[in-house]
């Protein structure tokens, strides 16, 4: 709910008050931005000013005491006194630079218009209404727009500015982000997620003392080195209790975010397109739109803070057919034949996919040109008759035949010099003509700035779509830019370069998925080098990495989990060694890890044996018995001091019915029976069914222990302990109880004493290195 009452801007969630006022000099005060609040009297709200402080600018010759450097702002200029770091920068054709942003009108309405040209969130009029407040620059025909999008209960508020040029001459703009946010300094912490390739999302908290922590990337995506979304946060905010406020932009190029602190202890965030290489000359009359950002708030610690974004992205984002609908579980050919393989091999690939209970079969790269090492042909994308002798169209046949859906990768933004694409083309590939250009996995990028390969990238989707059945797409994008430059536009080259080539993938996006609502896209780049709410208004999920390890994904996923939901990250289980850090993680803990998020696998299933296809059965049957919840269920990290290393996960129905818990060792600390599961999220009053599932270990972990009580010796690698294995293993133990939701949650569930060294039964919990175990949790019928 928006209200304007007594120059009070008030912005109401359900849980959160934002509040602003207009005050003498026509400047936007900030006021405040928390917990919902009753304002009796805003001017209590509002910063006093007797004296002018020392060494300050005086703004204004009518009040000199006031210096716009210590007051709190909805949106800044620059030149006339606040130093700290302005959301604008302009040069006019009189080469000054001072802008004095002063209102001039709003306006309030419901719902929510898309915005030209960019993806941004939506709402019909109950679920979000908008303020837009006009300001102009003092001396000059210079507009600026802010948009205020309200959405109540998902307590999201949106923004976004609009910058409209209405002087005769082009201005430059240099810079513009798409919200200022000024609050109180409360000692709060920033919380980023930064990483590299196969290391997304590493959550690094980092004190705010002085100065300014920018985040961003200037690599033209919003990358794996820094996601988009971050926080902040009262110093003692945990999981479950304390103040946290979450930012986030809808968009996939460089951007930029700053967390700083003035001499007067004010703190100031902006987020928006990185500043770095951005000159946007902007024509008399022309107007340019920031993308859209992010703000909640949450005193219920960082889960609340996930809840309330999970909500407003599965809400407010991911739109069309996909949308809260159950994704099919898919079969990766990548890990098991890389650029190796054939028809034959697919097929009997895909036989063992559906005798799993795979419902999807996806063939990633390796399908079209002569594409049989990353080397060569990106661009020509035309079937590789050689490995598949019937075509796709063959193939997908044979493959629907077997009653699998058939997906297909492809990396259309790219192109290799070693193409026919690029000998027919080289004006389309970005690169500096008589410059080496600098090559990122041997290939280019098309140059998404030039209509005539947005139009050409659409006509070769189409095409393909149109071929055979094609259920799903992974839509990859394996390198960063260099060397910008668009040869197709010479000496007229635009200065946001890495923006216009987002807007043109958003305008080959729209178009493609508009023409295939149906098909279900899977975005990709190197992993989650793209992963961001720009791309997940298209494709409502994105591969999170190439890492599968499960381990390595605990930390990967788990950041993913802070802003966004399960149900968009892609989590596949894969062999092991793994095949990026080689490192040995029992099955069971690789679907487990891989279940928190839509479910995959991209393994060799020809070299396994029955045993194991029955194993990898057996957790299909039971994602697909929770698939529900796996996928939309109410996801929380839980703190569990008794778990020294490593994490555990929850994930409830939204009727709080059914519940799984994970827990997730990473190191075994020796001598340590206890062991608790804690829950979250459940109904206190209800009594559940609390229980694993049987469980079985190979005499093989033992190793030669197991000679402690065999009476034949079993040599360990030996024949003897392979036969054995292969005929027997040994019960694990298993959980069961009734318990009530308050003492799941609270009090925990004391889990079956670990085993230390000292003996094994059926009662003791193995729980080595990487090992985890699920529990499932079942509301109990009334009798
Ligand atoms: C990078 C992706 O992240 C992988 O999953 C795989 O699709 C390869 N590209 C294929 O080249």
């Amino acid at each position: 709910m928006i209200k304007f009452v007594d120059g009070l801007f008030l912005l109401e969630t359900l849980h959160t008050t934002y509040a602003f006022s207009l005050n003498d000099f026509s400047y936007l005060e900030h006021l405040y931005y928390g917990e919902k609040i009753l304002i009796k009297d805003h001017e209590a709200l509002s910063q006093k000013s007797e004296f002018l402080p020392g060494n300050t600018i005086a703004y204004s010759q009518e009040n000199p005491q006031v210096t716009l450097e210590n007051l709190r702002l909805e949106w800044s200029g620059f030149g006339k006194g606040d130093l700290r770091e302005a959301p604008i920068e302009i040069v006019f054709s009189d080469g000054t630079s001072t802008l004095d942003f002063i209102y001039e009108s709003h306006s309030i309405q419901n719902g929510k218009n898309s915005y030209k040209g960019l993806p941004s969130s939506y709402g019909n009029e109950e679920q979000v209404s908008t303020l837009i407040l006009t300001l102009k620059e003092r001396y000059h025909a210079v507009y600026v727009q802010l948009f205020y999008h309200v959405y109540e209960t998902s307590d999201v508020i949106s923004r976004s500015v609009v910058v409209t040029n209405n002087e005769a001459s082009e201005i430059t703009l240099n810079k513009l982000m798409s919200y200022q946010l000024d609050l109180d300094h409360h000692n709060y912490k920033s919380i980023h997620f930064n990483g590299a390739w196969a290391r997304e999302m590493s959550k690094v908290s980092q004190e705010i003392v002085s100065g300014s922590i920018v985040h961003g990337s200037i690599s033209g995506v919003s990358s794996n080195r820094s996601n988009p979304f971050f926080m902040i946060a009262s110093p003692h905010t945990s999981e479950d209790f304390g103040e946290c406020y979450g930012f986030n932009l809808v968009y996939s190029g460089n951007h930029y975010s700053s967390v700083s602190v003035s001499s007067f202890y004010n703190l100031r965030i902006q987020q928006g397109i990185h500043p770095s290489n951005f000159m946007k000359v902007m024509k008399s009359k022309e107007s340019f739109q920031s993308p859209e950002a992010l703000m909640t708030y949450s005193n219920k610690g960082y889960n609340g803070l996930s809840h309330q974004m999970h909500h407003f992205i599965e809400n407010h984002i991911i739109r069309g057919y996909w949308k809260k609908r159950e994704r099919p579980i898919l079969l990766n050919s990548w890990e098991a034949f890389y650029f190796d393989f054939n028809e034959k091999k697919l097929l009997n690939l895909a036989k063992k996919a559906k005798q799993i209970g795979v419902e999807l079969f996806v063939l990633d790269d390796g399908w079209f040109g002569e594409r049989n090492d990353d080397k060569r042909s990106l661009g020509d994308w035309y079937v590789n008759k050689k490995k598949l002798v019937n075509g796709l169209q063959g193939l997908c046949k044979k493959i629907n035949d077997q009653g699998l859906d058939f997906g297909i990768w492809v990396e259309p933004e790219m192109v290799n010099e070693n193409s026919d694409l690029y000998q027919q083309h080289p004006d389309w590939a970005i690169r500096i003509p008589n410059q080496n250009h600098s090559l990122g996995r041997n290939q280019m990028i098309l140059d998404l700035t030039n209509h005539e390969v947005r139009r050409y990238i659409i006509n070769m989707m189409v095409d393909l779509l149109d071929t055979c059945p094609i259920t799903y797409v992974k839509w990859d994008m394996n390198r960063v830019f260099s060397d910008l430059y668009s040869p197709i536009k010479g000496k007229e080259q635009s200065g946001d370069f890495c923006h216009e080539y987002t807007l043109g993938l958003y305008h080959v996006l729209e178009v493609i998925t508009e023409k295939f609502p149906k098909v279900l896209f899977e975005s990709c780049a190197s992993g989650g080098n793209r992963f961001d709410l720009g791309m997940l208004c298209y494709t409502p999920q994105i591969w999170a990495s190439d890492n599968t390890d499960a381990i390595s994904r605990l930390s990967i996923q788990e950041g993913y989990t802070y802003g966004y939901p399960t149900s968009c990250i892609g989590a596949h289980v894969s062999h092991c060694p793994n095949h990026q850090t080689l490192r040995q993680v029992p099955f069971n803990t690789r679907f487990n890890v891989a279940a928190f998020g839509i479910l995959g696998y991209e393994c060799n299933l020809l070299d396994y044996n029955s045993r194991t296809l029955e194993i990898l059965k057996d957790q299909i049957d039971i994602y697909k018995k929770w698939k529900q919840v796996f996928q939309y269920g109410r996801f929380y990290r839980i703190e569990n001091p008794m778990l020294r290393s490593g994490c555990s996960w929850m994930i409830v129905s939204p009727d709080k019915s059914k519940a799984i818990g994970g827990i997730f060792q990473k190191t075994l600390t020796p001598h340590l029976m206890n062991l608790k599961f804690y829950g979250r999220g459940l109904d206190y009053n209800e009594t559940y069914n609390f229980y694993s599932l049987p469980l079985k270990h190979s005499i093989k972990v033992f190793g030669d222990l197991i000679n402690a009580r065999s009476p034949i010796h079993i040599k360990d690698g030996g024949l003897i302990q392979n036969l054995v294995d292969y005929f027997y293993a040994i019960d694990g133990e298993v959980e069961k109880y009734t318990l009530s939701g308050s003492q799941i949650c609270r009090s925990g569930v004391f889990l079956k004493e670990a085993f230390v060294g000292l003996g094994y039964n059926e009662n003791t919990r193995m729980f080595r290195d990487y090992d985890s175990r699920l529990y499932f949790m079942e509301k109990a019928s009334k009798t």
